[in-house]
């Protein structure tokens, strides 16, 4: 099979069903399957928790669009970071994190799995330098998000992937805000993809998922292995509808990015905004690295406001076609105020986000009027 991005989204794991010739991959809403004897299963499956045939499918493709020997579907993406975490760390080991990864991410961290004795560091992944001295004998895993969200700070990829593997640490990338189709973490070298599959790969806002994508066939065995002995699986109908979205993943972020340059175009003019972030601007400290590594810069927008915290909140509010909400990724353009609603776990901590912060998920409608409300919500 020609191996364009394409074509492995639509193609990849999705055979027709032998059954009957179904181009679509059946939802499979069985929770067990008749064995022709005892021991005799049919295809491997035994039971849906270990494997059902509609996740395999959502699975292999993502596999596949990744770049990874083994692609895992989880219930969330906080599902995912759990299961990978719990498969490869055990209490007192350490885990370098950004400085500004999602606000659930940390808590994750901060609330979960520090009461188990796993420790961590809030680092700017940028620097390098404070990367390697933040590492320790402990260190297993150095995990990146990049762009980062809310702050759409970007990570050198193979630069950091260098520095964890010469310290015998794992790589991990989060890529909820580049999506496979614009960054390619493992042929950058990193261990391992997480993904929230509810933002861009499912992209309808209609679907809670994660995934867990390795490069190396046994650390892929091993995570399977407690994906099962965890449970956190996707299930059938929500397999189904991640692998229908993913299969229009390029297309769609191709009009993402479009549109947010122009609403970054918009808001660099507007006079009540102090600051775009965006990782597509030349002046953008992390533009260099971004430049290198992703295909295109992506649909996700933050800017600050002259008039502090009141005027982000007040902006939000009068957002319309902006629908007022957290998530992103969807086809539908989202508005948020991130320290009060999607960040709002990261405050007074390290990763606390300014208060005057707006972010846009920028959706795939008419441009002109995405335009059109921000112009009025600034007003
Ligand atoms: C970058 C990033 N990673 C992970 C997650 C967690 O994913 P989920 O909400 O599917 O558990 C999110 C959710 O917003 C996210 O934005």
């Amino acid at each position: 099979m020609s191996n364009g991005f394409e074509t492995l989204a639509i193609h990849a794991g999705q055979e027709p069903d032998p059954l009957t010739g179904a181009v679509v991959p059946p939802i499979y809403a069985t929770s067990t399957y008749k064995q022709d004897g005892v021991g005799g299963l049919r295809s491997g499956y035994e039971y849906s928790r270990s494997a059902n045939p509609t996740r395999t499918a959502l699975e292999e493709a993502l596999a596949a669009v990744e770049g990874g020997t083994r692609g895992l579907a989880f219930a969330s993406g906080l599902a995912a970071e759990d299961t990978f975490l719990r498969a490869v760390c055990k209490p007192q080991d350490h885990v370098v994190i950004p400085n500004d990864a999602y606000g659930g991410t940390y808590r994750l961290f901060a609330k979960v799995n520090e009461r188990w004795d796993l420790h961590y560091d809030p680092v700017p992944l940028h620097d390098l330098d404070a990367v390697a001295a933040a590492m320790t004998q402990k260190t297993k895993v150095v995990w990146v998000e990049t762009p980062t969200n809310p702050l759409l700070g970007i990570a050198d990829i193979a630069a950091l992937a260098q520095l964890a593997h010469d310290n015998g640490a794992l790589l991990v990338v989060d890529n909820t805000f580049a999506s496979p189709y614009l960054q390619q973490p493992l042929a950058l070298g990193a261990d391992v993809v997480v993904h929230s599959t509810t933002k861009y790969v499912g992209g309808h806002s209609d679907v809670v998922g994660g995934a867990l994508i390795a490069a190396d066939a046994g650390l892929g065995e091993e995570l399977a292995y407690h994906q099962n002995a965890m449970g956190a699986v996707a299930g059938p109908f929500d397999a189904w509808l991640t692998l229908r979205g993913l299969k229009t993943l390029g297309v769609r972020m191709d009009r993402h990015c479009d549109n947010a340059e122009r609403v970054v175009d918009l808001l660099l003019a507007h006079p009540r905004v102090t600051d775009v972030l965006y990782p597509g601007l030349g002046d953008h400290p992390g533009h260099e690295v971004a430049a290198k590594q992703m295909k295109r810069f992506g649909g996700m927008v933050s800017f600050r406001v002259a008039g502090g915290e009141a005027e982000a909140v007040e902006v939000c509010n009068r957002a319309k076609l902006f629908t007022l909400g957290e998530s992103l990724g969807g086809v539908e353009s989202l508005i948020e105020h991130p320290g009060r609603m999607t960040h709002a776990s990261a405050a007074g901590s390290p990763l606390e986000v300014p208060s005057d912060l707006v972010r846009l998920s920028v959706g795939i409608e008419t441009v002109d009027d995405l335009l059109a409300d921000l112009t009025q919500a600034l007003a």
